[in-house]
């Protein structure tokens, strides 16, 4: 497994305006937005392109363009939809598939409860979009889901990443050879006894949404 963490000044600026309890909701999801493009750059590093010939006004040239099938975009409900937009104005021609997984607040057990995603990921690229790597479990299940489907790699695109999620991620596939790669916004300190990112921004979700 691949983990790339973000060293730039503009994801700093932007990540702790995102982290301060006083940005507002609308704030907060404009800033979730212009977050995951300048991931998406680093994330979509390895899509597949494949050679084609065009015309441009003055001659013949060879370009690349992204090949088929197109790559899949998977954000986690509820707080990846967050997350969605900003990753298809980078890739337009990517599809969208859902997956709905909640955590027990108590066991910290990730659930699925909604999908929306192709039966068939064979030879698809799926890039997974969810803001806070926590404790991992949502990861590690939503990338099994995947790898069952089909997926040839998965990249999943989170804001900020604990050690202890990471690490459980990387534990959960090191006995196979399938590409992950995590790219993340920052790697925070530590999990709370809540399974909450320290120091983190809180409830993606609620920051977003609103608290339901
Ligand atoms: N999910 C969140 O929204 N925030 C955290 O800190 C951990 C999981």
């Amino acid at each position: 497994m691949k983990i790339h963490v973000a060293n730039h000044p503009l994801i700093s600026h932007k990540l702790t305006v995102l982290r301060d309890k006083n940005t507002n909701s609308q704030v907060f999801r404009h800033l979730v937005d212009e977050l995951v493009t300048l991931l998406a750059y680093e994330a979509t590093r390895e899509v597949k392109i494949e050679s084609v010939s065009i015309q441009t006004p003055v001659t013949e040239t060879t370009g690349s363009l992204l090949s088929l099938p197109k790559p899949v975009v998977v954000p986690i409900l509820r707080a990846g939809l967050g997350m969605l937009e900003g990753m298809m104005r980078v890739m337009p021609s990517a599809d969208v598939g859902f997956l709905g997984m909640v955590r027990d607040e108590e066991t910290l057990q990730a659930s699925t409860y909604a999908n929306r995603l192709p039966e068939d990921l064979s030879g698809r690229q799926c890039y997974v979009l969810d803001p806070m790597l926590a404790t991992g479990g949502t990861l590690v299940a939503a990338f099994n889901y995947l790898i069952e489907r089909g997926a040839q790699d998965i990249t999943a695109i989170c804001l900020i990443s604990a050690p202890e999620g990471v690490e459980v991620v990387k534990q959960a596939f090191s006995h196979t050879q399938f590409p992950i790669t995590i790219v993340t916004g920052a790697m925070d300190e530590k999990l709370n006894e809540h399974g909450y990112i320290v120091p983190g921004l809180g409830d993606a979700g609620d920051r977003l949404y609103g608290v339901v």
